[in-house]
């Protein structure tokens, strides 16, 4: 069986055909000054395995170490902010693990030749909890969270965490929810607004709504934001 193809049948219930590694190349060239700035965000809807997001990681680790490898310390903090940028949504629980699985080996893998015998098993365990909040099983049609049947979950939206790197290694996260972080890419004159459960606000300013978070958490240290969740 082709590498891009687990089975006929997951061709013919999910049209799971994954993308192949040259290709995957050439498009992420189109957009390559973004890929290769570390703090870039990138979402990639029904993600599959990762295969565009495992290639968006190794361009980022790839300038975190030209530029930091004489710092284990500013490479272990700028490579954990390339993980925080990085996020999936898949309908198949066993990809999204997969997916997981795949971006953490990578990023490990460069720690490992970077920092040496600094690595610390605290940082891996933030790095697999920012992974665990990035990479969500989901239906990225609806814009909910599904089963392990892949059927949707009411009232159960997807809801990512955003990332923002403070001073000193804090990190702020704040909590939205999908569908109303993409009504705010939409034209907002044709927007109807949900009742009292809409996050967003209009902005006179901005001449847009913009999306509130549902839950904003206190500044925590890079390495500790699992304490914090
Ligand atoms: C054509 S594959 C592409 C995977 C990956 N983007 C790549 O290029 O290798 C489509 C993927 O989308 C998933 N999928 C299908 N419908 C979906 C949906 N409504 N929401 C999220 N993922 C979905 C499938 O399980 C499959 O892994």
């Amino acid at each position: 069986m082709d590498s891009q193809v687990k089975s006929k049948k997951r061709v013919a219930d999910h049209g799971e055909v994954f993308t192949a590694e040259r290709e995957v190349n050439a498009m992420l060239d189109l957009v390559k000054q973004e890929t290769e700035r570390i703090e870039s965000r990138f979402l990639e809807p029904a993600c599959g395995t990762g295969n565009f997001l495992v290639e968006i990681l190794r361009r980022k680790l790839a300038v975190a170490k030209r530029r930091y490898k004489r710092s284990p310390s500013d490479y272990e903090r700028m490579s954990f902010i390339a993980i925080t940028s990085i996020y999936g949504v898949e309908l198949l629980q066993d990809n999204v693990d997969e997916c997981r699985e795949r971006l953490f080996e990578i990023w490990d893998g460069e720690y490992k030749a970077v920092c040496k015998k600094e690595c610390s098993d605290e940082c891996r365990e933030a790095v697999r909890y920012v992974l665990s909040k990035n990479i969500l099983c989901g239906n990225a049609l609806t814009l909910l969270r599904v089963d392990e049947n892949g059927e949707d979950i009411q009232n159960e939206p997807i809801i990512f965490a955003e990332w923002s790197p403070l001073m000193g290694g804090m990190l702020k996260r704040r909590d939205f929810r999908l569908d109303e972080l993409m009504r705010e890419q939409s034209d907002s004159s044709q927007m109807t607004l949900d009742s009292g459960e809409s996050h967003l606000q209009y902005s006179e300013s901005e001449n847009a709504y913009i999306p509130t978070p549902l839950r904003e958490f206190q500044p925590t240290f890079y390495r500790k934001v699992q304490e914090n969740g």
